[in-house]
């Protein structure tokens, strides 16, 4: 039998039972014949107190273990579980017994064998910065902010699964090695089991070809949506640009749906109802988590997703933005780093300005020029613009990228051709339009980025475990 988590013994009902807790020690307190560990276990936010009373007599092991109790040290405690006479917590446990599974020692210790050596555990109950806490990631998830992310990221997770569960997605694994570029900008890592040495001939590689980690699953995600109808992808994707930004990972996770028989405005709208589901959903059951980041890390988070859940999306051309953008910028020579113009990518101040100043929320950005998409999406009827949408939130810029989908074999190989790139390479792909094509459309969701706005953290670096950045691979 597993042993009983934490949070469910703090909604007992307490009536003397007989209860053992396993755990971490957060802090141990003394007062007269008084002695108070409160022990955490990462089920929830709060610990639960244990008071042993020497007045009530204690054994000689527990007094032993008692006195040289650390904080860090995992623990092994028995007693009844009793009401809490203190504020702030209905129920203790009145311990009767001790063990230390594990000491974390408070001071150095080194000897012999300085491979041994231990420093003194670098999670004293002080707060400590972002910045150190990157620097242990391994033991990160024992403070309050990392076990929280780490929650609300499972929870979330399984919240994107129900949502296309019921929705009829099926859930689709693509492959993370894969030979052509989805996006087409290049940024991709190389696999191979070939020694680098001169001119290499990678018909002798591995698959016998250039192979790379996937920088998106969209394309084959599209040959199934155009069989079984509603899919998604859901895994790591791998992006070797020299971004060094706080939204910006080299490995990330992303949702990548895919519905055939969809145009635009269905892809739109089926983004909004997915973002406003998981909205609701982390309200609902990550609520002790939210308010602990409203009122730690970013104020007012929980009043704001309570309004996006509710609001309406707004939505805005690439072409309108970019008037918008001119407009404030004309007025204010300063505003920007980069200046706006029709054609130029949108920088993410200008994202940024977009959804916190104009819309004052999230907005759905589509029709961009084809000169700053993907070949993929769907060029419009002005042979200028593509069926692309972006959506942009406050804090962050872009969470999502998609479009409609080039339905078209000879647009969608002109632009194959048009953007540097070889059809035969993509023969497969062409494929479905040559066979039974259909207008189908889909989006990519970057999990790390949602996961800042809901939580509020401002550095992608903390809401994954082990981030993945330019010189960062570190444990
Ligand atoms: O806009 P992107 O590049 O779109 C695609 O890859 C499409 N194939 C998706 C599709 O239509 N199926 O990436 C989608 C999202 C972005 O909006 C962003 O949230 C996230 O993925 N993203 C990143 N997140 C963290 N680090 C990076 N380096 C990211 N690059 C993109
Ligand atoms: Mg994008």
């Amino acid at each position: 039998m597993l042993p009983k988590l934490i949070k469910y013994i703090l909604s007992e009902n307490p009536q003397s039972q007989e209860t053992e807790v396993s755990g971490w020690v957060r802090t141990k307190r003394e007062m007269k014949n008084l002695i108070f560990v409160e022990i955490n276990d990462g089920s929830c936010f709060a610990g639960i107190q244990c008071t042993f009373d020497r007045s009530a007599g204690i054994d000689k092991q527990t007094e032993d273990s008692l006195s040289s109790l650390t904080t860090g040290a995992s623990v092994k405690i028995k007693g009844k579980l009793i009401p809490s006479p203190a504020s702030g917590q209905s129920v203790e446990i009145a311990a009767s017994s001790l063990l230390v599974l594990g000491q974390a020692p408070a001071e150095n210790i080194s000897g012999k064998n300085p491979a041994l050596d231990i420093q003194a555990y670098p999670l004293q109950k002080k707060r400590h910065s972002l910045e150190f806490l990157r620097e242990i990631a391994h033991l990160r998830p024992r403070t309050n902010t990392f076990s929280a992310v780490a929650r609300i990221r499972s929870r979330m997770a399984y919240a994107i699964h129900r949502y296309f569960k019921e929705n009829d997605f099926f859930y689709l694994h693509t492959p993370i090695i894969t030979a052509g570029d989805c996006e087409g900008a290049g940024a991709m890592f190389q696999v191979t089991t070939l020694e680098p040495s001169g001119e290499i001939d990678y018909s002798k590689d591995f698959f016998g070809k250039k192979t790379y980690l996937t920088v998106s699953g969209q394309l084959e995600a599209e040959t199934y949506a155009t069989a079984i109808s509603r899919v998604y992808t859901f895994g790591p994707t791998f992006r070797a640009e020299n971004s060094n930004t706080v939204r910006h990972l080299a490995e990330f996770w992303m949702v990548e749906p895919e519905v055939a028989f969809a145009e635009l405005e269905d892809d739109m709208a089926l983004a909004e109802d997915f973002l406003k589901y998981i909205f609701s959903s982390v309200l609902e059951e990550c609520a002790d988590e939210l308010k602990f980041f409203d009122s730690h890390v970013e104020k007012g988070i929980i009043e704001n997703l309570k309004g996006v859940a509710e609001a309406k999306f707004s939505h805005i051309t690439y072409t309108d933005a970019v008037k918008e953008l001119e407009k404030a910028s004309a007025g204010n020579k300063n505003l920007f780093e980069f200046k706006p113009g029709w054609g130029c990518d949108l920088q993410s101040e200008h994202e940024k300005f977009l959804t916190e100043k104009i819309a004052g929320g999230p907005v759905i950005v589509t029709d961009y020029p084809k000169e700053i998409k993907a070949f993929y999406m769907k060029l419009n009827d002005d042979g200028k613009t593509v069926r692309a949408m972006d959506v942009l939130v406050p804090r962050l810029g872009e969470i999502i990228g998609g479009s409609q989908r080039e339905d078209n074999l000879e647009k969608l190989s002109g632009r194959i051709v048009e953007t540097g790139m070889k059809t035969e390479d993509y023969s497969w792909y062409l494929d479905l339009r040559r066979y039974g094509t259909v207008p189908h459309a889909g989006f990519g969701l970057g999990f790390e980025r949602l996961i800042q706005y809901v939580t509020g953290m401002a550095n992608i670096r903390d809401v994954i475990p082990y981030p993945r950045a330019v010189g960062q691979a570190g444990f």
